[in-house]
């Protein structure tokens, strides 16, 4: 009896943990949880150095990386992460990384995100997502805030600068990053 009592509970657990992780599957849009590699980090933190980036905000921000290695050069940083396990896992490591305070992350839909006063935005997502996402940030964003694009670029804008990293993946090289600028990378055609 208390081997099936044991099970259930067993069971339960790992019920709890693999459905925030199998849920996005589910969505208009399925973009599965896979880390930024260092060398798409250190893209990005060329983009932030270069450009004096102040406020960033990372929509689908997984374990918090991109959030974390920003915040330690001093950026302020905000994650929008659907899955609550990674939220709690992202505090977690910000706080352990003592950057609690410039990494914050919250629970949400990262398609009503507040980005209005962030003046960049990372983003690593799926090329089905850019429509949908070109629509947003032209909403939203100010005209000189910064999109950062890792893996792949958006659809229709104009990029304003590509990173290549020189360590390049097998395959589709996903080490690079197209950054963009509202008020030059929309054509007002
Ligand atoms: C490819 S991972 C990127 C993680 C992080 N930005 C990085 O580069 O390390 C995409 C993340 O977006 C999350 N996600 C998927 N759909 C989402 C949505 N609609 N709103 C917010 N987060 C979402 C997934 O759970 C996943 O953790």
């Amino acid at each position: 009896m208390e081997w099936v009592a044991a099970g259930g509970i067993a069971l339960a657990g790992v019920h709890a943990i693999a459905v925030p992780f199998v849920l996005p599957a589910f969505r208009k849009h399925c973009l599965p949880y896979v880390a930024a590699t260092a060398e798409q980090i250190s893209l990005v933190r060329r983009a932030c150095e270069a450009r004096g980036v102040r406020h960033l905000v990372d929509l689908g921000s997984g374990d918090g990386v991109v959030c974390i290695e920003m915040a330690r050069l001093g950026i302020r940083t905000h994650g929008v992460e659907l899955n609550p396990i990674l939220v709690w896992q992202s505090r977690l490591a910000a706080r352990r990384a003592n950057v609690g305070r410039l990494a914050t992350f919250e629970r949400g839909d990262l398609f009503r995100a507040d980005i209005s006063s962030a003046d960049a935005v990372a983003l690593f997502v799926v090329p089905a997502m850019m429509p949908d996402l070109e629509k947003k940030l032209a909403a939203e964003l100010r005209p000189d805030a910064l999109v950062l694009a890792g893996r792949f670029p958006l659809e229709t804008w104009t990029p304003v600068d590509h990173l290549v990293h020189p360590r390049a993946s097998s395959g589709y090289n996903v080490n690079q990053l197209w950054v963009y600028e509202p008020g030059l990378s929309i054509s007002r055609m």
